[in-house]
């Protein structure tokens, strides 16, 4: 089936991952798609940039438009974050016929139904595993898995930065602000840790959770939210005394009608399976009626990790459009908005 073109934009922390991937495992992805993958651009913000990888210098350009209106170029990734330009950059791909695969947690907690709505009319693919929870493949879970269940609860650890914070002060008593900064060197921090400390970045990923597991369109506004910048080590010590570790939780519910999203600072009893989730793991726990209990683990943050997520959304896109199988629906069902508080 020949060579599919692929159009990056952003060579970050999850960009650079991508490339890594779409080199190192270029066999095994000929071999699931019947196409060999090339990432024939790549759009970036500053060319002077010091870089972990080579890249040929005539692939980088900071004009998105050799991205958009290349007519070689089948699928955009979009991995450069933030809500614009990135919105203007996707709803462009979808106007010239491009599959788009996104990372992008704060676009799609925004946007999400105008974005999906738009690629639906264009006959495009949208898909954005990576946006939550990194390296643990829960969108296509909650999306196909229980497809043949009905999800009465979603609850988790969704962001590794506040976790490996959490988890380094609790374990060596070290000063918040020390462990936000290695947590910023290891690429698991927002480029504004504003985002994952106030404990926004969770609930983004709990809106997009909620909206795939209940049909309902949820927008991150929608989820009471607490970060942990005014955890004190006083309060983990205290917790530590009675037995429970402090973890970023985010957990969405429904009850009939009503759904309800919440992110906040939780005390967890040391023997929950989930205060032993540590560093930059994330965990996900959903809820059945029919299954019952079932938990999702693995790395919440990071290069090859995140990569990862984005290139099972390449080989799927590819799969659709190349070999048509194993469509999969991940729209998001706004036009089924049914959010109640519990009070109405
Ligand atoms: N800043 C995010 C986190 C990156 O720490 O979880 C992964 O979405």
């Amino acid at each position: 089936n020949g060579k599919v073109k692929i159009g990056l934009m952003g060579l970050g922390t999850v960009g650079t991952g991508v490339v890594r991937l779409v080199e190192s495992f270029q066999e095994d992805l000929f071999k699931q798609t019947g196409s060999s993958l090339e990432i024939s651009r790549i759009l970036i913000k500053n060319p002077d940039k010091k870089r972990s990888i080579y890249v040929h210098p005539d692939k980088l350009t900071t004009n998105p438009d050799d991205l958009i209106y290349d007519d070689e170029i089948e699928v955009v990734i979009e991995v450069m974050g933030g809500i614009e330009p990135a919105r203007t950059y996707i709803l462009e791909a979808f106007e010239n016929g491009k599959h788009v695969v996104t990372a992008n947690k704060d676009l799609l907690a925004a946007h999400g139904d105008e974005l999906l709505r738009k690629a639906a009319e264009k006959g495009c693919d949208l898909f954005y595993e990576a946006s939550v929870a990194g390296g643990i493949p829960i969108l296509k879970t909650v999306v196909e898995g229980f497809s043949s269940d009905r999800i009465t609860q979603i609850m988790g650890i969704v962001n590794g930065t506040t976790n490996y914070i959490l988890t380094k002060m609790t374990q060596e008593g070290l000063p918040f602000e020390q462990v936000l900064r290695e947590a910023q060197e290891l690429g698991y921090a927002e480029p504004d840790p504003t985002s994952d400390v106030e404990g926004l970045d969770a609930a983004r990923k709990m809106a997009i959770l909620a909206t795939l597991g209940f049909h309902v369109g949820m927008k991150w506004d929608d989820v009471a939210c607490k970060g942990i910048s005014e955890v004190t080590q006083e309060d983990i010590r205290y917790g530590k005394q009675l037995g429970y570790t402090m973890k970023l939780i985010g957990i969405a519910k429904r009850d009939d009608d009503c759904v309800e999203v919440s992110v906040e600072p939780t005390f967890v009893a040391n023997s929950h399976p989930i205060a032993n989730v540590n560093d930059v793991f994330n965990a996900v726990y959903v809820y059945g009626e029919a299954v019952g209990e079932t938990m999702f683990y693995g790395p919440g943050a990071g290069e090859l990790p995140t990569a990862t997520a984005v290139l099972s959304d390449l080989v799927t896109v590819v799969k659709n459009s190349k070999l048509g199988i194993n469509g999969r629906e991940m729209a998001f069902p706004y036009h089924e908005k049914r959010l109640k508080s519990p009070e109405q």
